[in-house]
């Protein structure tokens, strides 16, 4: 049985059209699937502290009560083989509720090590992940996209290739164009959730 794990960071939380997309996705496509939902948009994590960034780049300081929350948001993503992520973009990139998350779950000896040539090498595994990305312009915008790229290099950097972004464009122009948005993410996800391609790829939905 694969266990998913279902995120949302938009301030709507669960309520969010593309968390509702997701779930809907896995109630066709995986209803086996042993689900895992965590709302970090609407009931946002702390931010950090002074005790975990001193862990974090003090020598042998990674253990005990400051690095407490990011363990278990590691060990939470390491039990899944299925990550759904659901973001909205906010001005132009991520928003601050994923940012946070990300600040928690990379972590160094931990999530991702550094090797003799300086370079970071992921350490936790590869799993199928799902990126909706949810904006009020449409992707055919000439707005710049700084959410992609970074994610993709984040997540990367923590061992997560296997990474498909699926777009909600033009989601503030009207019901129209929300219902043809999420008709479009739905279909092209339901395809995309067959197949088990590897690799990043993008999906565009929305005018
Ligand atoms: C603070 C803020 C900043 C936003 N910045 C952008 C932006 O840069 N580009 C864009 O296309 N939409 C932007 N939007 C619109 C949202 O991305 C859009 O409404 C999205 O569908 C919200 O998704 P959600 O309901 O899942 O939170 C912004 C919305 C907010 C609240």
């Amino acid at each position: 049985m694969s266990r998913a794990l279902l995120l949302s960071f938009s301030p709507h939380g669960k309520a969010a059209q593309t968390f509702r997309l997701a779930r809907a996705l896995l109630r066709e496509q995986a209803p086996e699937a042993q689900v895992t939902e965590r709302d970090y948009g609407g009931q946002a994590l702390p931010p950090l502290t002074r005790e975990y960034a001193s862990a974090l780049t003090t020598p042998g300081g990674l253990s005990g009560p400051a690095t407490e929350r990011s363990e278990q948001l590691i060990v939470e993503l390491e039990a899944c083989d299925l990550l759904i992520i659901c973001t909205p973009v906010h001005n132009f990139t991520l928003p601050a509720a994923l940012k946070c998350w990300i600040d928690h779950v990379v972590r160094i000896h931990r999530s991702f090590t550094v090797s003799p040539q300086f370079e970071k090498v992921g350490l936790l595994k590869d799993r199928r992940t799902f990126v909706l990305v949810s904006s009020g312009n449409s992707r055919k915008s000439r707005e710049p996209d700084f959410l992609s790229p970074y994610l993709q290099a984040i997540l990367a950097t923590v061992g997560i290739h296997t990474v498909r972004f699926v777009y909600l464009g033009a989601m503030v122009r009207g019901e129209a164009a929300v219902q043809r948005s999420l008709a479009q993410a739905h279909e092209q996800l339901s395809r995309a959730f067959d197949r088990q391609t590897g690799g990043h790829a993008t999906i565009s939905a929305g005018a």
